[in-house]
């Protein structure tokens, strides 16, 4: 698996599996992997010939610095995870290749949705994401991306990005994965 750590790296990759015409599946993530994650990347290597993933922990979407700081980072496991759930590579940026400007989110209209349920107790928090994964799909460019149906707000959020920036990916959502009692992973 190619860990991929600077922009210049991940574009000349990317490049190269699109010269090969290979079709490729992102599933973006915050690291500290489980389970849940897992089957983001069963569902894209059944469609793709190419996984990516990426680990980045950003900080535009938390609304409580402190909640950022504090966010686990589990570099060297979850590099295992992936190797071992077979992801062809990871891009593991650093907050000034995501954010050369600073740290400042687009303003989007998602057409009310971010307005609902989660987003009413988290201003600006459907910005920062929305933010993370267009430029994460600009540089990237994968032609299918996998989200987990466990953040639906999110999922549905995304599909809307997606569709007012005419951006060519297609969405997947990936069913939750519970435990024996119910609890989402
Ligand atoms: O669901 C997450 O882990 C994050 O919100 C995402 C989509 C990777 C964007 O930072």
């Amino acid at each position: 698996m190619k860990v991929l750590k600077s922009k210049k790296t991940l574009i000349d990759y990317v490049e190269r599996q699109r010269e090969m015409g290979k079709k490729i599946g992102f599933a973006p993530t915050m690291g500290a992997l489980h389970q849940g994650h897992l089957s983001l990347y069963k569902a894209a290597k059944k469609e793709n010939d190419e996984v990516i993933s990426s680990i980045f922990v950003n900080p535009t979407q938390f609304n409580n610095p402190d909640d950022f700081q504090k966010y686990p980072k589990t570099l060297e496991k979850d590099l295992e995870l992936l190797e071992k759930a077979g992801v062809d590579a990871v891009y593991v940026p650093n907050v000034e290749e995501m954010y050369p400007d600073g740290l400042n989110s687009k303003k989007y209209d998602f057409d009310g949705l971010e307005n609902e349920m989660e987003g009413k107790y988290r201003p600006g928090h459907f910005d920062g994401v929305g933010t993370i994964v267009e430029e994460l799909f600009r540089q990237v460019q994968p032609h299918n991306a996998y989200f987990g149906e466990k953040d639906y707000q999110q999922l549905a959020i995304i599909k809307k990005m997606v569709e007012k920036t005419k951006l060519p990916v297609k969405i997947h959502g990936v069913p939750t994965l519970r435990e024996e009692d119910g609890l989402a992973m």
